[in-house]
């Protein structure tokens, strides 16, 4: 098991004023909507994210894509505390795609700031396909 996150020893105002600062590199002339991320890992690192649109817009890449990639590039490991604004400042809720982006790589225990207060990913995407399920399937037939 992971270790289990804490809502009051995050740094929460640190890390949306992160968020705040990353909206500030979106790249979003399509949608005009700038969202910026930031996460705390579990070994304390802060990675952040901001949206990547494309004159294709299928292949627009969310502030959750980013920060993802910062995480992985930068070492990997697991994400603790994560939030996202838009460029108002105000904490938006990760879309569909994006909530099964944080579960892959935080899990159960990965704390989510929401509109509605903090939440673990067990409330953002609640019953969630995940390793798992492949683990399973793997090992029953194996
Ligand atoms: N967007 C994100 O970056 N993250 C989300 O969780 C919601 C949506 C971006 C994608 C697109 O560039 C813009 O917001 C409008 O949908």
């Amino acid at each position: 098991m992971g270790t289990v996150n804490t809502s009051d020893t995050v740094d929460w105002d640190g890390l949306r004023a992160a968020a705040r600062e990353a909206v500030g590199k979106a790249y979003a002339p399509y949608s005009d909507f700038k969202v910026g991320a930031a996460a705390y890992a579990t070994d304390g690192r802060l990675l952040t994210g901001a949206n990547i649109e494309n004159a294709a817009y299928g292949v627009t890449l969310c502030a959750e894509c980013s920060l993802v990639s910062a995480l992985v590039m930068s070492g990997g490991g697991r994400l603790a505390s994560f939030t996202c604004v838009n460029v108002l400042g105000e904490t938006i809720m990760p879309c569909g795609r994006c909530r099964q982006l944080l579960w892959e790589h935080g899990g159960p225990g990965l704390l989510v700031d929401t509109p509605q207060g903090v939440l673990p990913m067990t409330e953002v995407l609640p019953q969630a396909f995940g390793p798992g399920n492949l683990d399973h399937v793997r090992e029953a037939t194996s």
